[in-house]
């Protein structure tokens, strides 16, 4: 592994430092940066939240949360005090004005260094937050916010809060989290696509038929219950990570690696996305609700049940799209993400053409086009599927092989969680893996679209058993194409 630099000393102030995307995934992944060297000694890690919580009670908080974390050596044991050492809590609630002296008192220690504020709230604090800093003079020159998802509801909310932080806070100094960009496979599809000559004379609709981006979850929406009944899948995973992908798939090759080299590439695609109809919505679009079943032999409830009460929250969608440019013209990207699926799974597809005339004996070979499989998580690689002959001397028979590339069994090390990289990116001032605000305010705008539409159509929601792939209609979005689904196979 590359040697790791440490970030310069900082203080990053986490709002909704008690909650739960904190306690999951932002402080085991600074503890993993700190015990890997890379967060210096002086610096603080203040989290604020509406609750009054003793330090001790937060320390205690956190301790448990890290329980997976920690491993079991002395080492990393010990490591805890040091990362405790750097961890203060401070009860604020934002849009009170007195309930800021805390925080003005502890950040006026320490206005020479960098300043972070991650904002892991309901989009609707963004705003009074960032009007916080401003108010009580607590901004400097370089500091960063960064902008949990979602931003927004809709492309209208979206752009309110965007107004609101951009009138306090530079787009630069603006970090947008889509924690899908910071995963190592996503970032490798670029090395992929970028990296090698190989790829790219094949990444075109001449030789490309189809391409599929699955997002399956196995875990249910458990006690987010609340938050995702208002939000669904459309919004809670289309707008912004199968977006992302779609456009790092669909993006043509950046001129650099700049951070707005790659976002301009980027919002292309986005802006190159056919709007659909109401008509369109109907046939190419299907929404689903999963029902009791059981995943790996364990009973599950439905959404319903959950819940506990009736709803008409999507947990499933599955979609066809068009980018409308020279190189995708006609080639369809069929895309699908749910809760409750079978397993956790997250792929992209490149399904090829079929060879364009056949040289083997018709009874022998069954031709297979080839398909290039990267698979996102939970295994990381890259599967390239080729026709090859049987061996022996049997005649000439063709069977499809996979060339298999598993990043673990090549490089051997530990995958950092995409919120560390993300976390390190943001300290150290790079915004290339944050989404700029045209991209999300674009990506809202088609999925906007949709959502009206599902209304307008009254668009039917199905059902599906949890444990199964979705409901039978999104088979038949690829089976009215002659396609059928790669994972399942
Ligand atoms: C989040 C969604 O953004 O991504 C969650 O809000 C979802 O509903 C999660 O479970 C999936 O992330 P990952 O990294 O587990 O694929």
């Amino acid at each position: 592994m590359a040697k790791l630099i440490p970030v310069a000393p900082f203080d990053l102030i986490i709002f909704g430092g008690a909650g739960d995307l904190a306690m999951r995934k932002l402080l085991p992944a600074l503890f993993h940066r700190d015990r890997d060297g890379q967060i210096p000694p002086q610096s603080r890690i203040i989290a604020t939240g509406r609750k009054a919580i003793s330090r001790d009670a937060y320390l205690a908080l956190v301790h448990t949360a890290l329980a997976k974390s920690i491993g079991d050596t002395d080492a990393d044991r010990a490591h805890w005090q040091q990362f405790a050492a750097r961890l203060t809590y401070v009860e604020l609630d934002a849009r009170r004005p007195a309930s800021w002296n805390e925080l003005s008192g502890l950040l006026a220690e320490h206005t020479d260094r960098i300043r972070a504020i991650y904002l892991a709230t309901p989009p609707d604090l963004f705003g009074p937050v960032a009007a916080g800093f401003r108010e009580n003079a607590l901004m400097l020159p370089d500091m960063r916010i960064v902008l949990e998802k979602p931003v927004g509801h809709d492309y209208a909310s979206a752009r309110d809060i965007n107004d609101a932080v951009g009138a306090c806070f530079p787009e630069q100094q603006i970090f947008r989290i889509d924690h899908y960009l910071g995963k190592e496979t996503v970032q490798n599809l670029l090395a992929l696509r970028f990296g090698n000559a190989l790829f790219e004379p094949l990444w075109r609709r001449e030789v490309v038929d189809h391409v599929q981006i699955t997002v399956a979850e196995e875990l249910g929406v458990g006690n987010r219950v609340g938050f995702y009944d208002d939000v669904g899948a459309l919004r809670d995973m289309v707008q912004n990570h199968l977006m992302q992908l779609v456009c790092l798939v669909a993006m043509e090759p950046p001129a650099s690696l700049d951070d707005d080299a790659v976002r301009d590439e980027k919002l292309k695609v986005l802006r190159s996305l056919r709007p659909m109809t109401t008509m369109d919505v109907r046939e190419r679009t299907v929404r689903a609700q999963y029902r009791a079943g059981a995943i790996a032999g364990e009973a599950v409830p439905g959404y319903l049940d959950e819940l506990g009460k009736p709803s008409d929250t999507e947990t499933f969608v599955a979609l066809k799209l068009d980018v409308e440019n020279w190189r995708w013209s006609g080639v369809p990207f069929y895309l699908r993400t749910g809760k409750r699926l079978p397993v956790k799974h997250s792929e992209i597809v490149i399904q090829f053409k079929q060879v364009p005339h056949r040289v083997f004996d018709p009874a022998s070979h069954d031709p297979i086009p080839n398909r290039l499989s990267i698979l996102l998580q939970p295994d990381e690689g890259i599967k390239l599927r080729i026709m090859a002959k049987d061996p022996g001397p049997g005649g000439f028979n063709l069977r499809p092989v996979s060339l298999d590339l598993s990043f673990e069994q090549t490089f051997g090390v530990r995958y950092p969680d995409a919120y560390e990289r993300l976390l390190i990116e943001v300290l150290r001032g790079n915004p290339a893996l944050f989404m700029r605000r045209d991209e999300i305010e674009t990506a809202w705008q088609w999925t906007d679209g949709i959502l009206a539409s599902w209304q307008d159509a009254r668009q039917k929601m199905e059902t599906y058993m949890a444990g199964s792939w979705g409901p039978t209609a999104a088979a038949l979005l690829l089976d009215r194409d002659g396609r059928s689904w790669a994972s399942e196979g």
